[in-house]
C-alpha cells in the first residue's frame, strides 16, 4: 500500500503543534509555536494558553502545508489529541480539526496525550516491538505503562501526587531557577555531587510500581530554610544533582524492576522528563545489566509536538477506528 499523509494537532498545554507525518511513521514537517507569554508568571496560565492557540493555529496550519510541499488535497486524515490536558486548550486543537475534517470530508482521529509521548520513539526507533514498557514522564504526567501489543497495554504505575516534570519545576522555583526547570537542573547538575543531600525516596516497598513527589517539594523547602544564603549559592550545582537524583532514583528503580519480574525487552522512555540527561544514561546502564534496551526520542521530539500525535494515529488509522464529530475532549488524567 502507498504511504498516506496524517496532519495531526496538538494543543493540550502551552505548545501549539502542527505536523505531517506519513503511515510509516516519517515526519514530514513538525511546527511547534511556544508560548513565551507564561514565563512572567512563573507557570502557565490556561485562559491565556488557549487564547494563544486560536491565534496561532491557522498560521502554523498554513506554515506547515507550506514547508511539506503538500496540499490538504493529499492528506488522509486528520488527527489530535483530546486529553488528558488543559481543557480550553484542548477544546482549540479539537474545533478546528474537526472544522477541517467535516469541510474536506475527511476521517477525524483522536490520540490520548500520553500515549503520543510513547509513539514518538516509532518516529526514530521503526524496528522496536510489543511487548515493551514505556516511561512517561512529563511536566503532567508519570506512568508506567505496560504494552503488549500496540493497542492493548496496562498502566501498571504512575504518581499518586505530583509528577517528575512539575517535581523538577517546582525544585527549580523553589531554588531561583526560572520556568520551566527541569532543563535548568539537569545542567546544574552535570557539575554537581548527586550525594551531597540525601533527599527523601517515596514508596521504597519492593511490590509499589506507583510514584509520590510530594514530599521531596516539601523537604527541600525545609532544607532551605536552614541553610546560609551566602553559600547557597556556590552549592547549586550539588543542590540541583541532589534533587534531580531523588526524582530519578525512584524511575529508574521501578521501571527496570517491572521489565526484569515480566520479562520485557525493551523499555520506551517518553515525555519531556525523557530528555534529561542523567534519567538517559541511568535507566540505559541499568536496564542494560539485566539485558534490557533503552530507547528514547531525540530531544525534540520528548516535548509536546504534533509529529507524536500523528504517530500515534497511525494504527487507529490503518485499523479505521475513526472519531465521530460529535467527540469531545477531557482533563481527565491518564492513558
Ligand atoms: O512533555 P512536556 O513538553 O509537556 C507536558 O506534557 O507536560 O514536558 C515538559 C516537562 C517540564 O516539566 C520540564 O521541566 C521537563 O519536561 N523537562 C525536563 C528536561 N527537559 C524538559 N526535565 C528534566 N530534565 C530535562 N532536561
Ligand atoms: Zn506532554
Amino acid at each position: 500500500m502507498p504511504v498516506q499523509y496524517i496532519l495531526a494537532f496538538e494543543s493540550s498545554c502551552d505548545d501549539t503543534s502542527v505536523a505531517i507525518v506519513d503511515t510509516d511513521y516519517n515526519v514530514i514537517v513538525n511546527l511547534i509555536s511556544s508560548q513565551p507569554e507564561h514565563l512572567e508568571f512563573g507557570g502557565i496560565l490556561p485562559e491565556l494558553a488557549s487564547r494563544l492557540h486560536l491565534k496561532n493555529i491557522v498560521t502554523l496550519t498554513k506554515a506547515a502545508l507550506n514547508a511539506s510541499k503538500l496540499n490538504l488535497q493529499d492528506i488522509s486524515a486528520i488527527a489530535v489529541s483530546i486529553n488528558p490536558g488543559l481543557i480550553g486548550s484542548l477544546i482549540v486543537g479539537l474545533a478546528f480539526a474537526k472544522g477541517l475534517a467535516w469541510s474536506l470530508s475527511l476521517p477525524l482521529i483522536t490520540v490520548n496525550h500520553i500515549l503520543s509521548h510513547i509513539f514518538a520513539n516509532f518516529i526514530e526507533h521503526k524496528a522496536v516491538e510489543p511487548p515493551f514498557l514505556a516511561l512517561v514522564v512529563s511536566g503532567g504526567h508519570t506512568e508506567l505503562v505496560h504494552f503488549d501489543t500496540l493497542t492493548t497495554f496496562t498502566v501498571v504505575g504512575k504518581t499518586l501526587d505530583d509528577a517528575a516534570g512539575e517535581s523538577f519545576d517546582k525544585a527549580a522555583k523553589l531554588l531561583g531557577l526560572g520556568f520551566p526547570g527541569g532543563p535548568a537542573i539537569d545542567e546544574l547538575a552535570q557539575k554537581g555531587n548527586p550525594n551531597f543531600i540525601k533527599f527523601p525516596r517515596a514508596l521504597p516497598q519492593k511490590n509499589n510500581f506507583n510514584f509520590s513527589y510530594s514530599g521531596l517539594k516539601t523537604a527541600i523547602r525545609t532544607w532551605l530554610v536552614n541553610q546560609n544564603p551566602e553559600t547557597l549559592q556556590a552549592e547549586l550545582p550539588d543542590i540541583a544533582a541532589s534533587v534531580q537524583q531523588a526524582i530519578i532514583d525512584p524511575l529508574v528503580h521501578k521501571t527496570v524492576l517491572w521489565a526484569r519480574q515480566h520479562k520485557i525487552p525493551y523499555i520506551l522512555l517518553a515525555g519531556g522528563v525523557a530528555a534529561n540527561s542523567a534519567l538517559r544514561q541511568q535507566l540505559t546502564t541499568t536496564s542494560a545489566k539485566y539485558g534490557i534496551k533503552v530507547f528514547y526520542p531525540s530531544n525534540a521530539l520528548c516535548m509536546d509536538n504534533a509529529a507524536m500525535v500523528g504517530a500515534a494515529a497511525i494504527p487507529k488509522f490503518l485499523t479505521k477506528n475513526y472519531a465521530p464529530l460529535s467527540i469531545n475532549v477531557s482533563s481527565l488524567k491518564g492513558t
